[in-house]
């Protein structure tokens, strides 16, 4: 089969273009060995398209990821756009594709690989055998809710930033996040501020009525506070957790840590439509970037949700997800995941690792 996919491929700042280096190169042999072609068509986007087109989404960007068959992203940001108005910082590049795109359910998937428990924060009876999904609202809620900023009549300079769902904004993202639980344990939980927020006492409603369509998924409902604390005093009792836009930011941070390091951890944002976005969960970390030193892992990992949930080749996605793993299991470390940085691995040494493992392995589409 000479199919071709075209992916839009979007580096983005810091050590974005290193880690995408990597990724490209991963399914340049996933190519090799299946037939199937990707064409590339790169575009910029963050800090890289402020200083080159003078907004953080150019419209080429959105052309180019609209045409394609899926999105992949590096990371965005820095310290060099830091004091920039709201509008015109690199996360709005980011937020602004997402939301063009429709992609409001982004799965976040935390999985403790027996090799890495070591390399946890945590003692290991508490995180071995951690395997559970976030999955985060990613077009609504705070994020996007309408933004101000005044001076009030007695002087004082004040912020408001809207939190607003619609109720049909909340039953999409359950519904993915049942569909999503009804493949795993059957074991969803809701999270929310509903001891508190009117948003997220319509949330709980509306996931209470959703429930009555999975009578095979048990639904329960913890506060962010508790289910905060929860994830690090006893992780195992979690499977799939859905919850909005900024609690899932916050709790995919946590889940990201429990399994070793926020450098292993890929995500994919999906919509309505069949375009995807597959980005590593962890920031451009400025600190490390042109170093190559960063761990490529969470963007290969990503190439994998890439290849299994936006082009149907889930043999090629548990290829590479097998392949990562192998060289974790033979001993190879980048130094996020090491406390021994004489051993550590750079950026392209870690890649090569993988592609050497995947080019031992026999892949089927
Ligand atoms: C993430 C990131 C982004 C977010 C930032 C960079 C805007 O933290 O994808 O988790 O908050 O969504
Ligand atoms: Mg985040």
């Amino acid at each position: 089969m000479n199919k071709t996919y075209k992916i839009c491929v979007l580096p983005g700042d810091g050590i974005g273009p290193e880690i995408m280096g990597e990724a490209i190169k991963v399914l340049n042999v996933i190519s090799e060995q299946t037939g199937v072609s990707f064409s590339y068509d790169f575009g910029r986007i963050g800090g890289c398209a402020i200083d080159e087109d003078g907004t953080p989404l150019p419209e080429e960007t959105l052309r180019l990821a609209k045409e394609a068959d899926a999105v992949l992203l590096g990371a965005v940001g820095g310290p060099k756009w830091d004091q920039n108005p709201g509008n015109l910082r690199p996360e709005a590049g980011l937020l602004g594709i997402r939301k063009a795109l429709g992609l409001y359910a982004n799965l976040r998937p935390a999985t403790m690989h027996p090799s890495l428990v070591e390399a946890s924060s945590l003692k290991p009876e508490v995180v071995a055998g951690v395997d559970l999904i976030v999955v985060r609202e990613l077009t609504g809620g705070i994020y996007f809710g309408e933004k101000k900023r005044y001076t009030s009549e007695d002087g004082q300079e004040v912020a408001e930033d809207l939190l607003i769902y619609q109720e049909k904004e909340i039953e999409r993202i359950i519904r993915t996040s049942f569909e999503v639980a009804r493949k795993r344990s059957k074991n969803l939980v809701s999270v929310d501020k509903a001891n508190v927020l009117e948003s997220s006492r319509l949330w709980r409603k509306v996931a209470e009525r959703v429930a009555a369509d999975y009578p095979d998924v048990t639904l329960s409902h913890q506060l962010v506070d508790s289910c905060a604390m929860q994830l690090v005093r006893a992780p195992k009792q979690f499977d799939v957790i859905v919850t909005e836009n900024m609690f899932g930011d916050i709790l995919s941070d946590e889940a990201a840590m429990l399994t070793g390091s926020i450098g292993m951890l890929a995500s994919a944002s999906l919509g309505e439509g069949s375009i995807g976005l597959y980005e590593p969960v962890h920031g451009s970390a400025p600190d490390i970037a042109g170093r190559g030193v960063a761990n490529p892992l969470a963007t290969i990992l990503s190439v994998a949700m890439m290849l299994r949930h936006s082009l149907g080749m889930d043999e090629a996605a548990e290829a590479v997800e097998k392949a990562v793993w192998a060289v974790l299991d033979a001993g190879y470390r980048t130094g996020d995941l090491t406390e021994d940085r004489s051993q550590a691995l750079g950026t392209v040494e870690m890649g090569q690792k993988v592609i050497e493992q995947l080019q031992k392995q026999v892949v089927g589409q």
